[in-house]
């Protein structure tokens, strides 16, 4: 009950974040583990009945609303400073009911592992959500070539598998992380062979084909636009630490560059970060790769860099463009954005706007025409990356900002307001 408690707590408790501007952040911090990974890894625990402890797990809402979710279906999960136990042997349901789903969007994730332990599995269509409609055609569609069948019972989708679950190739017309990850999982127990064509190459989907193939799966090209699965009869569970959070990095160094400061960043994968870092390069900073640091360096003012598109994997992500846009806010000179993943990415400007940015949005495309100074505001987050675009800009304006809508920021980032302190900024919850 804790658990549900927790998630409850946090939607009804109506926080909100307190930032004085302009001060340089300096000093180091440590990356969280990564949110995109552990969401998928926790539904994949579902399909050994087995016991697996994930360490380096983000204490997140997103992962509270997963911990939910295996709690419904009889799983037992203990979660304690970035471990987490979970044991599926207890399962003794399959259907996901619509609060638990509206919870988290992500919960789709669910409907592969289900079906490859149980045979069937039925939960409502995950509701759109603030960056766009969260269409799931490509999931259901992929799975209906696994041997899927699905019936659409008013909202309500109802799934089995008459003929059990067999391999099959699965071209996707688009890198769908997630449709990527339900086939990794579900098929990871079918009958022959899956290829994948056309994969999503994100490196969530790596840590994933990580955590499978310890567990005794058979996947190749995890990574590449090609992933091979050789369907197995059972899987262990094991121990398994998730990696770090490539968003929350890049957030974090956009703060910093937001005020012209130096900070280490330790326990990140400097190459999950390389179209991100040439981005920050562009605009001025030094970045020093050092193992799994980060030393940064920004400029008193930053250079508009020209254009920031955001692409599948290795391009530019899609996560981490309205941080960026808060960061190039101030800097000299003008960035095109190109949005080429969400429909509706942009929520974050009204708020810059607020604080002085000079930003004009034309359906995918934004232009933002580097200001010489943000000033603080009263502003309200509507989505998770674009509550983290407004502590950006936050920290690099004058006087006093404050933040609401922080129920969004705690679905992706762990505690940020005592990491930016951590680091000399001055950010408090209220
Ligand atoms: C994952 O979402 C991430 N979420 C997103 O991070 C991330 O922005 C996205 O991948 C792209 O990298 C998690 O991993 C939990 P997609 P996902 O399927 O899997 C369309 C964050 O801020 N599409 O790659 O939902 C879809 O509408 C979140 O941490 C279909 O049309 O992303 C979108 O336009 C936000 N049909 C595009 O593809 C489908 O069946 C990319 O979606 C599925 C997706």
């Amino acid at each position: 009950m804790k658990y549900i408690y927790y998630s409850l707590e946090r939607v009804l408790y109506l926080s909100r974040l307190v930032i004085n501007g302009l001060k340089r952040l300096k000093g180091e911090a440590a990356v969280q583990g990564s949110k995109n990974s552990a969401l998928p890894i926790l539904a994949a625990t579902l399909l050994s009945g087995d016991e697996s402890i994930l360490h380096n797990c983000p204490n997140l809402s997103d992962v509270s609303g997963s911990v939910n979710i295996l709690r419904y279906l009889g799983c037992e999960v203990e979660f304690c400073n970035g471990t987490l136990i979970c044991s599926s042997r207890g399962l003794n349901r399959n259907h996901i009911p619509n609060s638990l789903m509206r919870e988290m969007r992500s919960s789709i994730i669910f409907l592969g592992a289900l079906l490859a332990r149980t045979g069937s599995a039925s939960m409502c269509f995950p509701g759109g959500c603030e960056i766009g409609p969260r269409p799931i055609d490509l999931h259901l569609k992929a799975l209906s070539e696994l041997g899927v069948e699905i019936h659409d019972d008013h909202g309500v989708f109802r799934c089995n598998v008459p003929n059990g679950l067999f391999g099959a190739k699965i071209a996707l017309s688009f890198p769908s992380v997630g449709a990527t990850e339900n086939v990794m999982i579900c098929a990871s127990m079918a009958e022959g062979t899956t290829v994948i064509t056309n994969a999503a190459r994100e490196p969530e989907i790596c840590d994933l084909a990580d955590y499978l193939n310890s567990c005794g799966a058979n996947i190749s090209g995890a990574g590449e636009g090609t992933i091979v699965i050789e369907g197995v009869k059972t899987l262990r569970g094991v121990s398994h630490t998730i990696i770090p959070d490539r968003i929350v990095a890049a957030t974090l160094l956009a703060g910093c560059a937001s005020t012209g400061g130096r900070i280490r960043l330790n326990r990140l994968i400097p190459s999950h970060l390389g179209a991100v870092l040439s981005i920050f390069e562009e605009s001025g900073c030094e970045v020093s790769v050092q193992g799994s640091s980060i030393v940064f360096d920004s400029p008193h003012r930053l250079s508009a860099p020209k254009i920031v598109r955001t692409m599948p994997y290795p391009g530019f992500p899609t996560d981490a463009q309205a941080p960026i846009m808060a960061m190039t806010a101030k800097s000299k000179g003008t960035t095109l954005f190109v949005e080429n993943i969400f429909e509706n990415r942009y929520l974050h400007v009204g708020g810059l706007l607020q604080m002085g940015a000079n930003i004009k949005v034309e359906g995918k495309v934004a232009v933002s025409q580097g200001v010489d100074c943000l000033h603080g505001a009263e502003v309200e987050a509507m989505d998770l990356r674009g509550a983290a675009a407004l502590i950006v800009a936050g920290l690099g304006a004058e006087g006093k900002t404050t933040l609401d809508g922080v129920k969004y920021l705690d679905r992706g980032y762990e505690n940020i307001e005592a990491v930016l302190t951590s680091l000399g900024g001055d950010v408090k919850r209220i």
